[in-house]
């Protein structure tokens, strides 16, 4: 299942993020894909702050991951635009994360896509001339109906 969504500034990318943030569960994996500058931080703040994760709760795991406690759930924050090969996260030990019992956000998730769970929530932000075109693809009963909640919530987001 798809949902196209424009976001016009970056208060309304993570306010999407916020609400999205809000509903995930144990287990839940959400790939941000898009070029430099797009927004995948952006949107990955908002959704820190909907698990009410507090930004300065975070810390460096090793310089590809950021992990956050005190939230409603563990928060794995990955950017693995360095990446130099799928090796590279199966050295890390990126299974706890990506499989595990907490949330787990992937920036430039499509360098490494091969690894991700079968059912997640995909991404993908694009600039526009209106600010940034924001494509979700949800993969999965659950990721399904997380999709169906945002886009009957507040269509004016
Ligand atoms: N609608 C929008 N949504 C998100 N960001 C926007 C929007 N319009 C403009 N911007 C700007 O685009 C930039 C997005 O930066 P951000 O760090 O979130 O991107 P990124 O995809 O994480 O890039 P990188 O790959 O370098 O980490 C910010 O400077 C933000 O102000
Ligand atoms: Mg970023």
């Amino acid at each position: 299942m798809e949902w196209e969504w424009l976001s016009r500034s970056p208060e309304a990318t993570a306010a999407l993020g916020h609400r999205i943030g809000e509903r995930l569960w144990p287990g839940s994996f959400v790939a941000l894909v898009g070029d430099l500058g797009a927004g995948k931080t952006a949107l990955a703040q908002g959704i820190l702050a909907g698990l009410g994760v507090e930004r300065s709760g975070g810390s460096p795991t090793f310089p590809l991951l950021w992990e956050y406690r005190g939230g409603r759930l563990p928060v794995y924050h990955w950017d693995v635009y360095r990446i130099r090969g799928l090796w590279e996260l199966e050295e890390l030990g990126y299974e706890d994360s990506f499989y595990g019992d907490g949330v787990c956000l992937v920036e430039w998730a499509d360098k490494v896509e091969a690894l991700w769970p079968p059912e997640h929530l995909r991404i993908d932000l694009e600039p526009v001339p209106e600010g940034r075109r924001v494509r979700l693809t949800a993969r999965g009963a659950r990721y399904e109906a997380l999709l169906e909640e945002l886009r009957h919530a507040d269509p004016g987001l």
